[in-house]
């Protein structure tokens, strides 16, 4: 552990074994992971797509839960970095026949697999899974619960980096689910770590966690009001699987109140990007016009998610 003036209790490089969470990562940690990130992204650019950083080490994907983009990209990944890589199929494994979780990584342990990449709907999953593997093999959290989604935030803040350099003149705002978004809750951590004076979380009232302006943020009701002047708006969607019950009244309502509909773009600062980590919903909290439009950045954080998660595998890795 080193100290760090906006975070006093972080995890230094050679601490990261496994990566489960931005909020104690300093400063000048995340900065290197995108400056590594940027080196790695040329990579997907070379004829032979391929680097030896990790040839010989065996990488395995365990997602207990639907991913079309983390998935992929990790798998992508791992494979330009030369490793060997698994996808376990929970539908198809014994976890499906009563075997316990631990039971299962047991297993995966005795095939001398070197990473665990877990993506699990309950919180605290990967950190779990940490605490009981073996000292040489590391976890990377691909999103617990409505906890973390670490690596989606650090390709979110390379992205936002390829359009605005300095993150400490920046008003950010993340619209829609903030309660239950992993996302939204790993972005405020990065961006508070970042410096970025001005962060805005807008939603209705039933979708913001109670007390979140103690997490270094300014909530909205009013998205037009939230909006105004922004120089990125991260849209997120509604994670119906994590609602217990109605948290609106209805999908139209909520399309007129925080959808990110072609006029809104007028609001946001003159350079502004919009950026949505996915899956997108269409009509819902975003429109087709806005999604698809030349203020979207949203393929480009696609594409970005290899890059940088090269680095966070690599340095995960380091010997
Ligand atoms: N952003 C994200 O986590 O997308 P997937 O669920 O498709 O992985």
């Amino acid at each position: 552990m080193i100290k760090d003036p906006v975070n006093k209790n972080i995890v230094s490089q050679k601490d990261l074994r496994h990566f489960l969470d931005i909020e104690n990562l300093s400063q000048s940690l995340i900065l290197d992971i995108l400056d590594l990130a940027e080196s790695f992204a040329g990579v997907s650019g070379q004829p032979v797509k391929k680097v030896p950083l990790l040839r010989g080490k065996t990488i395995v994907n365990l997602f207990f839960e639907a991913s079309t983009r983390t998935r992929t990209t990790f798998e992508l990944a791992a494979k330009r970095l030369s490793a060997d890589f698994l996808n376990i199929n929970i539908d198809y494994s014994a976890t499906k026949k009563g075997e316990t979780l631990l039971d299962t990584l047991r297993n995966l342990e005795a095939m001398h697999c070197d990473m665990f990449i877990v993506r699990h709907p309950s919180s605290g999953a990967a950190e779990f899974i940490s605490k009981n593997v073996s000292q040489n093999i590391s976890v990377i959290n691909a999103g617990d619960g409505r906890h973390a989604h670490p690596t989606q935030a650090m390709l979110d803040v390379f992205t936002i980096r390829k359009y605005f350099s300095d993150f400490k003149k920046l008003k950010i705002a993340i619209v829609g689910d903030i309660l239950h978004s992993r996302v939204a809750r790993s972005l405020m951590h990065a961006f508070r770590i970042l410096e970025v004076p001005d962060i805005r979380v807008i939603g209705p009232k039933t979708l913001l966690p109670n007390g979140v302006q103690h997490m270094g943020v300014t909530p909205y009701v009013d998205m037009d009001e939230g909006i105004k002047n922004c120089d990125v708006v991260i849209m997120l969607r509604l994670q119906n699987e994590r609602m217990n019950s109605s948290f609106i009244p209805d999908e139209n309502e909520y399309y007129n109140l925080y959808g990110f509909t072609p006029n809104r773009l007028d609001l946001i600062s003159k350079n502004g990007k919009v950026m949505h980590p996915g899956p997108v919903n269409r009509g819902v909290e975003i429109s087709s016009e806005v999604a698809d439009g030349d203020r979207s950045v949203i393929l480009q954080q696609v594409s970005n998610g290899i890059a940088v998660r090269m680095a966070i595998l690599s340095l995960s890795m380091q010997p």
